[in-house]
């Protein structure tokens, strides 16, 4: 509404395990942003309807074997594919809500135990987002939450892994909310922390890139 016609969009990232709920709050989110009128997209990875997503669907899917390495450099180049109309969007004054991004590249692929370094170096280069929540929930909690789906990922033993990848991942910029408190209320935190940061980034904070 208030957006100068140049001022830029925000790149915001949502995180956590799955079941965490990221999915639901970013659809809010989505929707309360759009219904004040700002410019915002809602985004997701993987992007499943690029080619290279949709291998990455057929591999989650445990419908193809992938070599650990060969994967994770798909998820990583599922990102590239949208870096530059990524970058394209955000100049033009349209904020990003992004569920999942090069965190959870990290955190998946270094839960199977592959080097932190290695995983984090086909990120470099990609744009830096000005905001990453993290919707935190325990494993145990999360697998209670009518429990995992047919992929992959969603086991218990291995989600464990993957809370502590996230947590040697996060720094002092993450703004985690406790993702076991009501729709509602993890919402509302979620509106504050976003308003914040898009008013930051109207007013020219720069852009960067991964990692900084
Ligand atoms: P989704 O359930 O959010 O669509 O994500 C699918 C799975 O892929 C989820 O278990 C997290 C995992 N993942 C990675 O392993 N690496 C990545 O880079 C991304 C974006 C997701």
């Amino acid at each position: 509404n208030k957006e100068s016609s140049n001022s830029r969009g925000a790149l915001i990232v949502l995180e956590g395990l799955d079941r965490c709920g990221k999915t639901s709050q970013s659809g809010r989110l989505y929707k309360y942003l759009d219904e004040q009128g700002h410019s915002v997209e809602s985004w997701r990875f993987p992007d499943r309807n690029t080619g290279v997503g949709q291998m990455i669907s057929s591999y989650l899917a445990n419908k193809s074997q992938l070599d650990d390495h060969a994967i994770h450099l798909l998820f990583s180049a599922n990102r590239w594919e949208k870096r530059s109309l990524m970058e394209e969007k955000l100049k033009s004054g349209t904020t990003l809500i992004v569920d999942r991004y090069s965190y959870s590249g990290v955190a998946f692929s270094s839960a199977k135990g592959l080097d932190i370094e290695w995983c984090k170096a086909p990120e470099i280069g990609l744009l830096a987002p000005d905001l990453v929540v993290y919707l935190d929930i325990s494993p145990e909690k999360a697998a209670e939450r009518g429990g995992y789906g047919d992929e992959r990922y969603e086991q218990l033993e291995f989600q464990k892994k993957v809370a502590g990848s996230y947590l040697s991942l996060r720094d002092s910029s993450w703004k985690v909310i406790d993702a076991t408190l009501s729709i509602e209320d993890v919402e509302k935190k979620l509106r504050e922390v976003v308003l914040d940061r898009m008013m930051t980034c109207h007013k020219g904070k720069p852009m960067s890139q991964l990692w900084p």
